[in-house]
């Protein structure tokens, strides 16, 4: 699953000389770097919105937003919303009595510009210093999912609960769904969820977040908009934006749905997040990803070493959709203009690697309003390597 700390590797590879920046060492050439990768990566605003939660929102030309410098892009066409639009991308989701529409902190962008979130020298910084870490070699990344693979995919959806595992500053957790193809350093990916990962945001809030790579995040990719690459459409949805309410074990539960989907004409990977077309990933980023030989839904965790923070809300699935974390209203789409199916039990399969600390369990179909759904999650804890 997609959860790797990769994308800064190629921008700190040489040391000249020590210098301090805010209390962290980082040499000249390396804050020569930052700054170029800054200036690259946030635009000139129309205009800037102060979050209460202290980052900043830019309002950036649509036209003028960071994937537009991607090489790759050059002669990219921009597209406004996904050919032969259907509503049915977005309104398979039946939310019962019990749950909480989730509502995201959005922002009002003038007509024509989209919101980015600022990425500031901390937030570099901070990945930085992740990445030099020698204790960075004992990283470990744990992951319980339901997958199919094998065919050929053109889309995955899901609604999540949204919980905040607590986790310290060396360790991520994260839900998700993902389209994937390729092996090993070859692998294209494209994920959406939320996750905790105080490295990313300086803080353990849950964000809403989606991640993209061309080779397995090698040297390509990053989250959110911290790289170019993902083109925003939506005018006040964002990605990397806090959630303010989380689920609670036996009370309230919030979800999200999200969707990923490849447009028949242009071949672009849309993303829905909160039924909402947030933006599009542009094929040209990618080599192998023409469609998906797989897609998945489920939890992850990264911890540099032992212990791992907890997945979910902290429990093992239980068939009680208040306790452990879930994916409902599950599906994948076998043709692009296709309807999404929900998985068999057969082409269905579970992964789990360290079942003494997480479980995963797939319901297959289930009434309205669940569907094909799943759970997955456990405390975490000394899991080993
Ligand atoms: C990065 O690692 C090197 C070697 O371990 C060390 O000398 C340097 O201070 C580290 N820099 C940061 C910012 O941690
Ligand atoms: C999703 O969006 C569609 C179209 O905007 C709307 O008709 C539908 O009610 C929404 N579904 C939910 C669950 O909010
Ligand atoms: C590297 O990570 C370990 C474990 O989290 C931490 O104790 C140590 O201070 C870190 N070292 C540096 C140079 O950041
Ligand atoms: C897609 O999957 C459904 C359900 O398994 C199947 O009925 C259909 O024939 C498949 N379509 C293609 C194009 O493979
Ligand atoms: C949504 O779920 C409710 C409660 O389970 C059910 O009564 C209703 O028929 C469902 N609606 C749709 C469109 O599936």
């Amino acid at each position: 699953m997609s959860n790797m700390i990769f994308f800064l590797v190629m921008l700190f590879s040489t040391t000249v000389t020590s210098h301090s920046v805010d209390g962290n060492d980082i040499t000249l050439k390396e804050e020569f770097e930052l700054e170029r990768h800054l200036k690259l990566i946030n635009k000139p605003p129309i205009r800037s919105i102060e979050t209460e939660f202290g980052y900043i929102v830019d309002c950036v030309d649509i036209k003028k937003q960071p994937a537009f410098d991607h090489p790759l892009l050059k002669n990219h066409k921009l597209q406004m919303r996904p050919s032969f639009y259907s509503k049915n991308e977005e309104k398979n989701l039946n939310i019962s009595s019990i749950k909480t529409r989730f509502r995201p902190d959005i922002v009002d962008c003038p007509k024509g510009s989209v919101p980015i979130r600022r990425t500031t020298k901390e937030d570099l910084i901070c990945a930085k210093i992740l990445l030099n870490n020698s204790t960075l070699v004992k990283r470990e990344a744990h992951t319980a999912e339901v997958y199919v693979r094998g065919g050929h995919y053109y889309g995955v959806r899901g609604t999540t609960s949204v919980y905040k595992p607590e986790c310290s500053i060396n360790q991520a957790s994260m839900s998700n769904a993902y389209v994937r193809n390729g092996e090993g350093g070859a692998v294209n990916e494209i994920s959406v969820g939320w996750h905790v990962f105080p490295h990313l945001y300086g803080d353990d809030r849950s964000y809403i977040y989606a991640t993209w790579t061309s080779d397995d995040y090698v040297k390509t990719g990053c989250y959110n908009l911290q790289c170019q690459g993902f083109v925003q459409i939506h005018g006040k949805y964002y990605l990397g934006v806090p959630i303010r309410s989380v689920s609670v074990y036996g009370g309230e539960i919030y979800e999200m749905p999200v969707a990923i989907y490849q447009d028949a004409k242009s071949k672009n990977w849309w993303l829905s997040i909160l039924n909402e077309t947030i933006g599009y990933y542009p094929q040209e980023l990618f080599n192998n990803l023409k469609e998906a030989a797989q897609v998945g839904w489920g939890g992850a965790t990264i911890a540099m070493g032992d212990p791992s923070p907890k997945m979910g809300s902290g429990y093992f699935p239980d068939k009680n959709f208040a306790h452990a974390c879930y994916f409902l209203n599950i599906g994948y789409k076998n043709a692009t203009n296709s309807q999404y199916y929900g998985p068999s039990y057969y082409a269905a399969r579970v992964f789990n690697d360290v079942p003494k600390c997480f479980g995963v369990e797939y319901y297959g179909r289930q009434p309205n309003p669940y569907g094909y759904c799943l759970q997955f999650g456990g405390p975490g804890g000394k899991c080993g390597y």
